[in-house]
């Protein structure tokens, strides 16, 4: 979704709420989704991927990519039609054209990708692209936003609250200005 759309928020995430959130996000994506992570060094968009992954079945420890760009996630067994995540961090890429010539736009039939810092290239991902914002850092309680098309937002609500997440809705592009760091 780009810049206005529905928006689910959640406040006062702490670590095991964002555990939670990775678990409800493992049931709520489907294969061939496009996750944009926002916001600001050590937010905990590497935390994130690392609690779907590990919800999605993926045995190994999830370290960020900064370096490498792209990691893959091949999982033991697929989930619900998923059975790759493939984890990016454009940190350090300069241009969307980089991120194309890693294979961004050949995402294979059973994989999740979810992209560190998405915001930086937004305008050059298809319009399905989920955006999860987060706010906040250190030890304080994070604020997160998932900002998805109409469509999705049932299926992320209903996750959420099997995970006894509270989200609150709303429509706006305010709360993506919070994570222009
Ligand atoms: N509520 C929280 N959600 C996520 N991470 C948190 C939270 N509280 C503390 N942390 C810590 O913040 C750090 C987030 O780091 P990381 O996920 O690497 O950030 P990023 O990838 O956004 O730069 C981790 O050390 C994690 O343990
Ligand atoms: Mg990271």
């Amino acid at each position: 979704m780009k810049d206005t759309c529905t928006t689910i928020s959640l406040v006062n995430v702490d670590e095991e709420q964002m555990q939670a959130l990775g678990r409800a996000l493992a049931k709520a994506l489907h294969a061939r989704d496009i996750v944009s992570l926002e916001g600001s060094l050590g937010a905990g968009k590497t935390y994130l991927v690392r609690e779907v992954a590990k919800a999605l079945g993926y045995p190994h420890h999830v370290t960020s990519p900064t370096f490498v760009l792209q990691k893959l996630y091949a999982l033991p067994e697929p989930r619900h039609g998923i059975d790759l995540i493939i984890h990016y961090d454009i940190y350090r890429l300069d241009s969307y054209d980089e991120l194309r010539e890693i294979g961004f736009e050949e995402l294979p039939d059973g994989a999740v990708a979810f992209v560190e810092w998405g915001r930086k290239f937004i305008q050059h991902f298809p319009p399905s692209v989920v955006r999860i914002g987060i706010h906040g850092r250190g030890n304080e309680k994070r604020r997160v936003a998932i900002g998805a098309s109409g469509d999705r937002i049932p299926k992320f609500i209903g996750a959420l609250n099997d995970e006894r997440l509270a989200p609150e809705l709303s429509t706006s592009n305010i709360i993506w200005e919070l994570f222009d760091e």
